[in-house]
């Protein structure tokens, strides 16, 4: 590369922008400047939406998105409390939104998320009278609720989240005390793995968590993981989620992350990935939807807008991230972004609500960021090429 990264950030955002601004531009040279273009030899790219950027509401988020990124998550609309609100009734509309847009584009669709334990109605685990469900009930009732959903996207998804953040926070037990593992036992992961293959013998299959760069969940993880493949239990891959924020995880921890599980032999897929940009008190990396921080208006510096110097720190930070992936592209299978963009992103209200966050490659007027020149660059450069 005979271009000083400078003069090749320049040129890229002029020849990105007009890519962002006309939904129409066909010039190879400019359709080349994309991410799912940029990284196509070394993982998939993808992205979180919501069902107004899919069903044509939000046309002008759907092309982009459409136009940049390889792989498709949604954001709420396969969890449980979307697709089985009552015991009785499957819902698909909306998430068969996402089935099409997928395949209209030529994006691989991923799964999120088979079983987990919040966004889950609270009927799932209750038996007659209220009382809570016998452990009986509640396996034929995973085993329903999976045998529907993966048997509905047969063919159709690449792969599955089966089980979502099953592991402890802390505390002496390697499991979170959910109401899965309560009622069920620890074994409830191995059965919703055997019955998702059951369902689509050619999906892809995951565990998938927050927090994983931290050394005792990380250990945790590989543990569970190393159990479940004795016992011969279906895995192909494990998510890190990968909510980040700009200082923490460091670079070695996410780069023993990524090595802790290609060594367990399975695809490594970076999988909600963001960088929190405003300041908290909680522990950091704990993407517990149900963690609350108090509401402080020091924790909210940046309503008005996102300054140069932040937008030079965050394209620092992605550039960091992604030279690690780059240099594990032969692990890592995917990198999906947790929204499209910052307007949309559900860092706007975690973990405290109303706030103005900057986290991802687009902004809020859905122009790229420094960011996404940075990570573009990043894979125009790959080893790959
Ligand atoms: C989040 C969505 O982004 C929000 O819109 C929703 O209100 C709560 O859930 N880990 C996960 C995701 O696995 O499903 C979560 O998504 C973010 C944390």
């Amino acid at each position: 590369m005979f271009l000083t990264d400078r003069k090749l950030i320049l040129v890229l955002t002029s020849v990105v922008v007009s890519v962002f601004q006309s939904a129409t531009a066909e010039e190879p040279d400019k359709n080349t400047a994309t991410l799912r273009s940029a990284f196509k030899d070394d993982f998939l790219v993808g992205v979180a939406l919501n069902t107004a950027q899919v069903d044509g509401r939000n046309a002008n988020a759907g092309e982009i998105a459409a136009r940049q990124f390889s792989a498709l998550t949604p954001e709420n609309d396969m969890k449980w409390q979307s697709l089985h609100p009552q015991p009785d009734r499957y819902d698909f509309k909306g998430a068969d939104a996402y089935a099409d847009f997928a395949e209209k584009h030529g994006m691989a669709l991923i799964g999120h998320n088979l079983i987990w334990h919040s966004q889950t109605p609270r009927w799932v685990f209750q038996g007659a009278d209220g009382k809570p469900a016998t452990r009986e009930e509640l396996l034929k009732r995973m085993e329903d609720h999976i045998h529907t959903v993966v048997g509905h996207f047969k063919g159709k998804v690449k792969g599955w989240d089966v089980v979502n953040e099953a592991l402890s926070d802390g505390g002496p037990d390697l499991l979170r005390d959910s109401p899965w593992r309560k009622i069920i036992g620890d074994d409830f992961l191995d059965h919703a793995f055997r019955f998702a293959r059951e369902a689509d013998p050619q999906a892809e299959l995951y565990y998938n968590d927050y927090g994983l760069e931290n050394e005792r969940k990380r250990a945790n993880c590989v543990k569970l993981i190393k159990g479940m493949l004795e016992r011969k239990v279906p895995i192909d891959g494990i998510g890190t989620q990968s909510h980040f924020n700009l200082n923490q995880p460091s670079p070695g921890e996410i780069e023993k992350t990524i090595q802790a599980f290609a060594d367990l032999g399975l695809k490594v897929m970076i999988t909600e990935l963001d960088v929190d940009i405003l300041p908290g008190r909680g522990p950091q990396g704990n993407a517990d939807i149900n963690r609350r921080e108090q509401a402080d208006p020091a924790a909210n510096p940046y309503t008005g807008g996102f300054p140069d110097d932040m937008q030079e720190k965050l394209a620092r930070r992605y550039a960091e991230i992604f030279g690690i992936y780059l240099k594990h592209r032969r692990s890592i299978t995917r990198v999906t972004f947790w929204g499209l963009d910052d307007g949309t992103s559900w860092l706007n209200g975690f973990p405290i609500r109303g706030r103005t966050n900057h986290p991802l490659l687009i902004d809020r007027q859905l122009k790229p960021k420094p960011a996404f020149f940075s990570v573009l660059k990043a894979g125009m450069e790959s080893p790959a090429k």
